[in-house]
């Protein structure tokens, strides 16, 4: 039993040591490996209850956009304080990488490979049936190995989690703290096809931050446009800390149609969608786009030079209205992105919609850049205190 303990041992050494060399942790390396190896030996794990007497009771939102990421921290007394992170070139990469499957507008053929090859790749939760879940199980097993030596569950995941921990010191340093202790967040993503609710709960995981997940949400995720919207303070009722009030008055709200346009260094995304509460969210795929190729980024050097560059962005603005011409139009246009306050941008953006529709609907960008985490933090405050 002891050989067998030390040969375990030795495994986890060997097992952790890509991560000693490449240290793109959540934690820090060495804590976790002593994590692991003081739980191996039955010890209890330790409590990190550092005391907040100056801060109170406070909810936290991540928002986790293409290029970066946002936190904002909401405060009994109403202030909220927000900073934002640029990822890393492997968070980047990642955020890429799983909108590809979305690659629908290229071909006919490509359109059917990529769908029978998605039929064919192991499911994700949550399972649509059992043999879902059995042909994931593979893929599940090997997560949970991973998560037990400490390791992130794949390496998507410990590449969007490396922005984490540097979210965590920015909001920190803001508040003129060492470490703000996060036990618990709300999380928004990007409606990217290839991300999966598994992922970002696995990130939270890996942080040690307990994933909470809206009130009364019943998607897989909280995608982009309904954290913005709850951000501008739509769809929430406000009576929310009486959940039957607050039923009754959500039950009085009408569905709103809207396009939500996300414009950042890396990415350009739309979607076009249609709420009454800020968890209602309606947004199947032929109403959302996600274009990795109309990055702020890539305006230099686009073929076709700038102009070219407006032009292709005119088009993919206004795609999903466009190719659904029967859709109630939007009633308000609701902004988030690092770059949404580019004048030019504005301008395309005014264009395009007036060419459809005749005219330009209310626009929604005040705080652009945060306006996600904040709308995040405000449903963990209402998940929190409702209780
Ligand atoms: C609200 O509370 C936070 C944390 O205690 C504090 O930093 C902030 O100054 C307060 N805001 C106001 C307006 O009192």
């Amino acid at each position: 039993m002891a050989i067998l303990r030390s040969l375990s041992l030795a495994s986890i050494l060997i097992a952790t040591m890509p991560f000693f060399l490449s240290g793109a942790t959540c934690r820090s390396v060495f804590l976790t490996s002593f994590d692991t190896l003081y739980r191996w030996y039955g010890g209890e794990q330790q409590a990190h209850l550092a005391p907040t007497p100056d801060l109170g009771n406070y909810y936290v939102g991540i928002s986790l956009h293409p290029s970066y990421g946002a936190i904002s921290i909401l405060f009994e007394n109403g202030t909220t304080v927000s900073q934002t992170v640029l990822g890393s070139s492997s968070y980047l990469e990642t955020m890429h990488k799983l909108s590809l499957a979305s690659s629908r507008h290229l071909a006919y053929v490509v359109l059917l490979l990529t769908f029978y090859a998605l039929l064919k790749l192991p499911q994700s939760p949550p399972y649509q049936d059992l043999s879902d879940s059995l042909n994931d199980h593979t893929r599940v097993t090997a997560r949970h190995a991973r998560k037990a030596l400490g390791l992130p569950a794949s390496d998507d995941v410990g590449a969007i989690a490396s922005i984490v921990p540097s979210l965590r010191d920015a909001l920190s340093s803001s508040l003129g703290m060492s470490d703000v202790p996060i036990s618990s967040a709300a999380v928004s993503v990007p409606h990217l096809v290839a991300l999966y609710q598994d992922d970002v709960q696995d990130v939270l995981d890996y942080c040690k931050i307990s994933y909470i997940e809206p009130d009364r949400y019943y998607r897989p995720l909280t995608w982009d446009t309904a954290a913005t919207y709850a951000g501008y303070g739509l769809g929430l009722c406000t009576s929310w800390e009486d959940s039957e009030k607050c039923m009754e008055e959500e039950k009085e709200m009408q569905d709103h149609v809207v396009l939500a346009v996300n414009y950042g260094e890396a990415a350009l995304t739309t979607a076009f969608s249609i709420l009454s509460t800020a968890t209602s969210l309606w947004e199947p795929d032929h109403r959302h786009r996600e274009n990795f190729g109309l990055g702020a980024k890539q305006k230099d050097g686009f073929e076709g030079g700038e102009e070219g560059y407006w032009e292709a962005m005119k088009e993919s603005l206004v795609e999903t209205i466009v190719e659904n011409p029967g859709y109630k139009k939007p009633e308000k246009i609701l902004l988030s992105g690092e770059r949404t306050g580019d004048e030019r941008f504005l301008e395309v953006l005014k264009e395009a919609v007036r060419d459809v529709m005749g005219s330009v609907p209310e626009i929604y960008g005040h705080g652009a850049e945060t306006v996600a985490s904040r709308g995040v933090a405000e449903f963990a405050k209402r998940k929190r205190r409702s209780g």
